[in-house]
């Protein structure tokens, strides 16, 4: 057997906690699939003395991550700390010392890959990173690898477990929003006390940056990233998808398009029997479409300590085997500046739902603003019918602009015939 591949953990939170159990457990296991040994040989973390569920005492400890980064006693430095600053910081070290490096960091990947990569590059150093999208659902591989042969046009998931897991406790409960959320909290789905990471749709962007860069050939544009979160869904919004076929997800969707690069976050009516629909509680999906292998599809954990962890473990057998593959699937040289589509231009179907009091004209005051911008409706549901009570009135639209459906209910507000903002739901066809 060749030398053992020697690494350092630099985290030990839930995914490096879990990294030192995977290997610890599949120790004989790993070593026959790589043809040598995973060891690791160096570890960083805040406080030393944190119980961790196994005995840090066994490998060599690390007060700054930075000197782990640059330690003569690893091969591979695996970046499991989170955030931008001091985990850049580290990443940068273990590269310029000639260290190959594994991360799970998909703000870090979303906001400074390219360059990072554009490092490794230099050094003929592998970056991996896996982990950083869907968790233990092999995405980056599958783009960067199984589908290389292919154009990939559209990428669409369901990325955030957090996310999947309130509308789907909405859905089955009935319970608004801030109610599940606090459940969600108090079970650790969900992080305390700022949840807006996860629930604004932020998590979700920045690994939608990072599949389409793979998918695209093109840098990762965090930036231009379309954003909405979950925290305005209403059960009733749950309730009337289900009457229309639908089911509310947080969706990132990005596409080539012959506007350019689209790339948006929000919740989104998708259709009942399709497979992003069914995928429930913490789980993430991930379908893509590409020119070959037409519609893949793949389901599973996105996140926690076993499935994040193997996803990192690939990582670092793929560089125990030797094999190093650019890290976004092609030199960076070669990575484009996406040309960002202009979403007001997109065609699609939406539901919109507008809160009305019940008096005669309300409904041709609406028909009137969405004709006004050439919005034609699909069908339609009013539910309520005492006089000056509140009542929804809720619209399915054909394809229209999304420009023309957002100026449409701005009229239909400055009409006042609503008693609160009209909700708009992308719907897409999946
Ligand atoms: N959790 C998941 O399911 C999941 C899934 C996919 C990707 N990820 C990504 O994986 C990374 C780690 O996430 P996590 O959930 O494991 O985080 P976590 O539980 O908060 O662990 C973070 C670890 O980093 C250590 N740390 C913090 N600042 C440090 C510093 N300046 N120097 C050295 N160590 C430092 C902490 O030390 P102490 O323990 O001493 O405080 C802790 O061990 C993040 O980038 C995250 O986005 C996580």
């Amino acid at each position: 057997m060749k030398e053992p591949l020697r690494i350092g953990i630099a985290g030990l939170g839930t995914v490096g906690g879990g990294l030192v159990r995977l290997l610890t457990e599949n120790e004989d296991h790993i070593a026959a699939r790589c043809g040598r040994r995973i060891q690791i040989n160096g570890i960083s973390a805040r406080d030393r003395h944190k119980d961790r569920g196994f005995w840090p005492g066994r490998f060599e400890w690390f007060e700054d991550a930075r000197e782990l980064a640059q330690s003569d006693l690893i091969d591979v430095l695996v970046e499991l700390i989170g955030g931008e600053n001091v985990a850049a910081q580290v990443v940068e070290k273990a590269l310029e010392s000639g260290k190959h490096v594994v991360t799970a960091n998909k703000a870090l990947i979303a906001a400074q890959g390219a360059r990072l990569a554009a490092l490794a590059e230099k050094w003929n150093l592998a970056l991996n990173f896996e982990a950083a999208a869907a968790g233990g659902i092999p995405i980056v591989k599958a783009l960067r690898e199984g589908l290389a042969g292919n154009i990939i046009t559209r990428v669409v998931g369901i990325l955030n477990g957090t996310c999947n897991y309130i509308l789907t406790q909405m859905e089955e409960t009935g319970r608004p929003f801030a109610d599940v959320l606090a459940e969600a909290q108090d079970l650790g789905y969900a992080e305390k006390p700022d949840p807006t990471l996860d629930t604004g749709g932020f998590d979700t962007a920045h690994k939608l940056a990072i599949l389409a860069s793979l998918a695209f050939g093109t840098a990762p544009d965090a930036a231009g990233v379309y954003v909405q979160g979950i925290d305005r869904i209403s059960p009733v919004d749950i309730s009337f998808a289900a009457e229309f076929g639908h089911r509310i997800k947080l969706l990132g969707i990005a596409a080539v398009t012959a506007r350019g690069v689209e790339a948006r976050v929000h919740p989104t009516m998708v259709p009942l029997g399709t497979p992003l629909a069914d995928v429930m509680g913490v789980l993430n999906g991930v379908v893509t479409e590409s020119s070959a292998a037409g519609v893949s599809v793949l389901e599973g954990r996105g996140a926690g300590a076993g499935p994040t962890a193997s996803a990192v473990v690939s990582d670092l057998i793929d560089i125990a085997r030797g094999l190093r593959i650019p890290a976004f699937g092609i030199p960076t040289a070669s990575l484009v500046v996406p040309e960002r589509a202009n979403l007001g231009e997109r065609e699609g179907t939406f539901y919109l739902r507008f809160n009305v009091l019940d008096r005669p004209g309300v409904l041709a005051t609406i028909a009137s603003c969405l004709a006004d911008q050439a919005v034609s409706i699909e069908s339609m549901i009013q539910r309520g019918r005492a006089p000056d009570e509140k009542v929804s009135i809720v619209i399915i639209t054909h394809e229209a602009r999304e420009a023309a459906v957002i100026a449409a209910m701005k009229a239909v507000e400055a009409a006042g015939a609503v008693v609160e903002p009209p909700c708009m739901i992308r719907m897409e066809r999946l």
